[in-house]
């Protein structure tokens, strides 16, 4: 159902690959909701995914940025301020990577250069992306910027390898960069810590399956769907949120205040059962 909540709002949106992408659903969700945009994803993507089919569908033009170039990002504020006929009201930043994931390095066995690479790509890049906002000023007031995260960047998940780190820093950029867009351009911005997903970026990180049943069973909500995430961002990118600033958010079906549920320890409890429960063996002292 579309309620008009972006009706006028014009926008940038990085990262939809193909249709599983989270940016691609947020797309189609805020072109049902009144919002144009224009679609970027690094030049490679653009030749690999499907990015044209969704344009079409939703209108939009595609302006090719590889988001850890400063050019390709000034060239790109530039030609959507253009395209779209004024300020940006909202940005998605929905971009990660890590090559250390890709090449199957472990966490203890890292080759730096590929952890630079993935830090510049998945998390310094949220930065250049708004620095570039801010100096050029092409942000209106009471415009949104959201990046999606990962709750890695708070609790362990071995797997998750340096995506941790570098979902971590982009958090601690939504704050930082958040008071001064703040403070200058009565911008807002927050990070959006979604459920695992099946997406290209997420199915890459080893033991995956594992990983979504798990969060499917720990929440009592279940996992957050690729589309559920991009309503909420639509709700982000609308006047119903001005004050959120400075927030990570998490939209993960109750995941991340869990401890665990009762489906997880029933399925422990299987492999896992004493020969004797404790409170046999209490009862058992008792009577003697
Ligand atoms: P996806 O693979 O569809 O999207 C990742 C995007 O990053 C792709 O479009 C890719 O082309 C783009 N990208 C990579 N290098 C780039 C560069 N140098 N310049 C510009 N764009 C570049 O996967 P998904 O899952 O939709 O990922 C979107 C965001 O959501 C990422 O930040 C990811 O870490 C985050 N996220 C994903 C979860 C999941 O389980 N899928 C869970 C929580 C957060």
């Amino acid at each position: 159902m579309a309620y008009n909540l972006l009706k006028g709002k014009r926008g940038i949106i990085f990262g939809a690959l193909d249709a599983n992408s989270i940016a691609w659903k947020t797309a189609e969700r805020i072109h049902e909701e009144g919002g144009k945009f224009v679609l970027t994803n690094a030049p490679i993507a653009l030749r690999m995914g499907t990015i044209s089919e969704l344009a079409e569908k939703t209108n939009s033009q595609i302006i090719p940025a590889d988001a850890t170039s400063m050019m390709d990002l000034e060239n790109l504020v530039d030609k959507a301020v253009e395209i779209l006929g004024g300020k940006i009201d909202f940005v998605l930043h929905s971009i990660g990577m890590s090559v250390n994931v890709r090449r199957g390095n472990p966490y203890t066995h890292q080759d730096y250069n590929f952890t630079k690479t993935g830090w510049d790509v998945s998390a310094l890049s949220f930065h250049r992306t708004m620095s570039v906002l801010y100096n050029k000023d092409a942000v209106s007031e009471w415009g949104s910027i959201v990046g999606l995260t990962y709750m890695a960047a708070q609790r362990v998940f071995p797997d998750y390898n340096d995506m941790a780190d570098n979902k971590a820093y982009l958090e601690s950029v939504a704050r930082s960069f958040g008071y001064f867009f703040g403070r200058d351009k009565k911008v807002r911005v927050n990070t959006v810590s979604q459920s695992p997903t099946p997406t290209t970026a997420g199915s890459g990180v080893k033991g995956f399956d594992g990983f979504l049943a798990y969060a499917d069973k720990m929440s009592p909500l279940g996992n957050a769907t690729a589309l559920e995430c991009a309503d909420y961002i639509v709700t982000l990118f609308s006047d119903l949120t001005k004050k959120v600033t400075l927030q990570n958010l998490f939209h993960d079906g109750g995941f991340s205040n869990m401890g665990v549920s009762t489906a997880i320890m029933e399925d422990f409890m299987k492999n896992n059962a004493p020969e004797e429960t404790v409170a046999e063996k209490v009862k058992k002292e008792r009577k003697k």
